[in-house]
Parts: structure tokens; sequence; C-alpha cells
């Protein structure tokens, strides 16, 4: 999910894409080509749009699960409340079950790789059959947890992230033009 992602975490992530530190069939071949005023300009456009919850289904029997499991691995710490992101912590949030889950098992074996390591130490003291409860909580309408809600605060806050704890360096931020 785009919309109202921070225009930092959508551009780190084009950048990952374009510089081979994160991998996917279609957006690799289509991220290597853009310029770096391409990536400000497109995270800038997509970092202004509003979040549209997708309406995923899940099984809501697992919510209580999730809350619990989510509670101990401290998402809100980094992700924020109902995990609606900040600078380049990415929104979960109104995001696909599918596509949650898809990620949560990548960092977990690590195909996927450009989180500076912060989720695969998180997902270590998560078994894989907590991990669907663990991302369903907070993408399926059913099963939200308090604070997650497609007209939740602008996510765009650019605050300091818990003891500095994200060692990425922090690109120049482009002006957000608004239409
Ligand atoms: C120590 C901080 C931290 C904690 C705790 C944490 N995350 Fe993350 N998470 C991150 C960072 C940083 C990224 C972005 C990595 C990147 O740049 O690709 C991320 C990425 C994600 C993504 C990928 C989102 C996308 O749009 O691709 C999901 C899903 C996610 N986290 C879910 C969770 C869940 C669920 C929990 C709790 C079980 C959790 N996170 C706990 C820091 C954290």
């Amino acid at each position: 999910m785009l919309a109202g992602q921070t225009s930092r975490y959508i551009y780190l992530q084009l950048k990952d894409f374009k510089e081979s530190r994160r991998k996917d069939p279609l957006m690799s071949p289509m991220a290597a080509n853009l310029s770096k005023k391409d990536m400000f300009d497109l995270a800038a456009y997509y970092a202004a749009q509003k979040p549209i919850n997708q309406n995923s289904k899940g099984d809501v029997s697992k919510a209580a699960r999730g809350k619990q499991v989510a509670d101990a691995a401290l998402c809100t710490m980094c992700h924020l409340g109902g995990l609606s992101g900040q600078n380049e912590v990415p929104r979960v949030a109104d995001s696909t079950y599918e596509y949650v889950l898809k990620q949560l098992k990548d960092f977990k074996t690590k195909t996927r790789t450009n989180d500076a390591g912060n989720m695969t130490a998180v997902l270590r003291t998560i078994p894989d059959e907590d991990l669907e409860s663990a991302g369903g909580v907070y993408c399926i309408p059913e099963l939200k947890v308090q604070g997650s809600s497609a007209e939740g605060p602008s996510n765009n806050k650019e605050q300091k992230l818990p003891n500095d704890m994200h060692p990425f360096p922090i690109p120049p931020q482009p002006p957000i033009s608004k239409e």
C-alpha cells in the first residue's frame, strides 16, 4: 500500500528496488530506470494520497491471539498505534492481509532484507503459526485494534524513532506539493 505512507519510506523503497536491496519480479525492473527526481516525485505524490481500507477478509477467530502477539512484540513501538506508520517505518494499517503476511514471512526467512534487521529481529520471537494472527489484526476490518482506521491521523509525522534505532541515512525531503 502506497497511499498514506511517508514520502521518505516510499522513496527509500524505490531506491532499494533500484539498487537491488529489495527485489520483486515486477517492481525491480520498474524502478531500475527511475531517476532520483522521479523517485522523489512519486514518493511525494503517493504520500499525499489518503489510504483506503482494502477490506481484506480473514479469520476473525484469530483476532484475540493476534492482539496478544502484536502487543508482546511491541509492533506499535516502531509502527505507532494501529500501525499507522512514521518516518521510514511503514504504515501497515489498511494494507491487504495477503501482502502483510507475505512481508512478515519474507522478513522472517530473510527473503526481504532491507529492514536493517529490525523486522527480522522481531519476527525471530514469533512462531510461524502466529504470523497470520499478528498480521491480520491490523488490516482486516473485523479484527481491527483500536487506533487503526482508514481515517486515522495523517501519518506523515516526522518524529524521532525510539532510541534512534533506525540506522538508515535520511535522504533530503522533497517538498510535498498539494494539489
Ligand atoms: C524495531 C522496530 C520495529 C518493530 C518492533 C516492528 N517493525 Fe515492522 N517494520 C519496521 C521497519 C523499519 C520496516 C521497514 C523496513 C524497510 O525499510 O523495508 C518494517 C516493515 C514492516 C512491514 C512491511 C510493510 C510494507 O508496506 O511493506 C510489515 C507488514 C510490518 N513491518 C509489520 C510489523 C508487525 C506486525 C510487527 C509486530 C509483530 C512489527 N512490524 C514490529 C520496524 C519495526
